[in-house]
């Protein structure tokens, strides 16, 4: 079977997104997989956060500061979307070599990067030990570790071997740990990471694989962004959070531009972006993440949203996904691993393997040679 041209008709694509064959062809690598078995890794997750200790406790927290990128860097934003509400310290999300000034010995400094050798994470490790921050690592491995060993700096080391945007089960639900063990959270969100992971149970199948295209909410979407430039709205701060995952796990498993934003910024500016978006490219697809009980719980925003999808009008295809899930926790997480799903088979739809990434890798070898030479 070869891979779908745009202007392809919906049936054909419907068949391309069910053959089970052509999707094992293209994914060679095995995300499908991974992204099917997230509630297990949650579980392995949660058992491996157990394992933190904080050990005695000097100076309160008065912020909390994630440091990591890419991958490793949105299970930051998640826990501070999921967090916030139960914190009375800020919770930040720090993606470079340095930190902010702020950061000192009351700052909680998380350094988390799934591979160990991310070369920004490891130079604000470093910033974070002159600060003399309380400090906390979440790795598989790599150089991190070995510093974390090193400079006896508590690590929790997860599981390796897999792609970090494919583990932020592993990633998250330590890092909740560490902020619940280090008095930062005003209550125990564990009964919300059991309803997430129960919820997530149930989204691997309906969005998996053997879910046909007419009962398959990710297959669906996949098939509206093929052949256009997707922009992903939240509709809140924690869909905002969800948007920003959709954008990067287009870019990485469907190799595709896609642009994330959300309300009510939105609102003050790139509104008007799409007055003459015409101009720069004739498809585009909006996606809005919105909470399922938006009506009643957040009524200004479901009147912006109302009216920006009237101004947007028949410019972009309009796409509408709705939050599962009681707790914010939950309801992040839907939204997050419906974006998970559907960028794979966008992948699929653009004949590309949603695992292979040659332009980091190629990215971090060329840096690591020109540090050496
Ligand atoms: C690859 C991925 C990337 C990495 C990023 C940082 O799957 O998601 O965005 O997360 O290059 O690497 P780590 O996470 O190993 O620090």
């Amino acid at each position: 079977m070869i891979a779908p041209r745009y202007g392809m008709h919906k049936d054909d694509l419907r068949t391309t997104l069910d053959n089970d064959e052509y999707r094992q062809e293209r994914d060679r690598s095995g995300m499908f997989r991974l992204v099917q078995s997230f509630p297990d890794q949650c579980r392995e997750a949660l058992q491996i956060a157990k394992s933190y200790d904080p050990g005695p406790r000097a100076t309160a927290v008065r912020s909390v500061l994630v440091t990591g990128l890419g991958g490793s860097a949105i299970g930051g934003d998640m826990l501070r979307a999921v967090a916030a509400p139960h914190s009375d310290v800020p919770i930040l999300v720090n993606r470079d070599y340095s930190l902010p000034a702020f950061a000192g010995p009351d700052t909680l400094v998380i350094a988390v990067s799934y591979s160990g050798n991310t070369e920004e994470t490891l130079a604000a490790y470093d910033v974070a030990r002159q600060r003399r921050a309380r400090m906390v690592c979440i790795t598989s491995g790599g150089e991190l570790l070995r510093c974390a060993e090193a400079d006896h700096v508590p690590a929790v080391r997860v599981p390796g071997g897999q792609p970090p945007r494919a583990s932020t089960g592993y990633l998250f639900f330590p890092m909740l740990s560490v902020l619940e063990r280090s008095g930062v959270l005003d209550r125990s969100l564990q009964g919300d990471a059991q309803e997430t992971v129960d919820l997530m149970q149930e989204l691997a199948e309906a969005y998996g694989p053997r879910t046909g295209f007419d009962e398959n909410e990710a297959k669906q979407i996949a098939a509206s962004l093929f052949g256009s430039v997707p922009v992903i709205y939240g509709t809140q701060d924690y869909a905002g959070v969800a948007a920003l995952r959709w954008k990067t796990q287009i870019n990485e498993n469907a190799k595709a531009h896609a642009f994330a934003g959300t309300f009510p910024e939105i609102n003050h500016n790139e509104i008007l972006a799409w007055e003459e978006c015409r101009r720069q490219a004739r498809r585009w697809t909006v996606v809005f993440l919105r909470d399922a009980n938006e009506e009643s719980d957040a009524p200004r925003m479901a009147r912006r949203v109302a009216v920006t999808r009237r101004l947007i009008g028949r410019k972009a295809a309009q796409v509408e996904v709705r939050s599962r899930g009681a707790s914010l926790m939950a309801r992040l997480f839907s939204l997050v691993y419906l974006g998970d799903f559907a960028s794979c088979y966008l992948a699929l739809l653009y004949g590309v393997d949603p695992t292979v990434i040659r332009g980091i890798d190629r990215l971090k070898a060329e840096l690591a040679r020109l540090k050496q030479s």
